[in-house]
């Protein structure tokens, strides 16, 4: 299954080419207009969760967190993952927080800020399956498309198919029905869905680390720069470990 990967390229490649045309609002446009468009997926518990019309999640709390700091209000907008980036290209919001691993490939079509946390991809399979890389060998796996598990998985030598589904929670589904060996997601999202499942699923190895930033339109750097000033703000003045520790139990900031 080549189709998944070459797609995500294409669509990337695509992204860089318009990344010259399209006007992003400016630090000082969105400052006088005293309000800030943020989009997330909100479909990938514990990060972005929308639950009927509340929105929450780690980096909504977050976010919301750094908005108050710059002295702005927050309009939410949700989208499908794969969808996130493309709308940043076309103007529809100033940012995008959701769970975003920084990768060479999506720094061509976008600015990243300073990671707001660190974590990896780790499999989850039932009690018997496989529970590491090499045990992935002839095996069926689920993951999001558009992630970096997909990118990640297809590294892995040997699976047999990659299954993939435009939400995160629907791989994972495919998981508990029998319908793939294993699924391959993030490393906290997997603790929660062990948990979740009581004994059903248990985690298998890290097969990759890492670091999650907030995306702004390519050469937006007025924007960037006071994202990033927020963020640090908010590391070095507790609002960030409290956030963390809501949702997690621990700090998962970069070490
Ligand atoms: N961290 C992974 C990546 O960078 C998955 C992100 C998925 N995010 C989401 N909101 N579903 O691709």
């Amino acid at each position: 299954m080549k189709r998944p990967l070459q797609t995500a390229l294409l669509t990337l490649t695509a992204l860089a080419m318009l990344a010259s045309t399209a006007q992003a609002r400016t630090w000082a446009d969105i400052k006088k207009s005293g309000s800030i468009k943020i989009a997330t997926e909100g479909a990938f518990p514990p990060f972005n969760v929308l639950k009927g019309k509340e929105l929450t999640g780690f980096e909504v709390d977050l976010a919301n967190e750094l908005a108050k700091s710059l002295g702005l209000k927050v309009q939410w907008v949700t989208q499908p993952f794969d969808n996130l980036l493309i709308g940043l290209k076309s103007d529809r919001y100033d940012f995008v927080i959701a769970s975003h691993g920084i990768t060479p490939e999506r720094a061509k079509a976008v600015d990243f800020t300073n990671p707001h946390y660190c974590t990896g991809g780790a499999i989850v399979t039932k009690p018997g399956g496989p529970m590491t890389a090499a045990a992935l060998s002839g095996k069926t796996v689920a993951v999001q498309v558009g992630t970096t598990y997909l990118e990640n998985v297809r590294k892995v030598p040997g699976v047999k198919d990659v299954k993939t589904f435009p939400k995160d929670t629907d791989a994972q589904a495919a998981l508990m029905a029998g319908r793939t060996d294993a699924w391959v997601g993030d490393k906290f999202t997997g603790i929660e869905l062990v948990k979740a499942q009581k004994g059903k699923v248990v985690q298998g190895a890290l097969l990759f680390n890492e670091r999650i930033g907030m995306a702004v339109q390519k050469g937006n750097v007025s924007l960037l720069k006071e994202l990033n000033a927020a963020l640090t703000k908010s590391l070095s003045d507790g609002s960030y470990a409290k956030i963390s520790g809501k949702y997690f139990g621990q700090d998962v900031r970069c070490k």
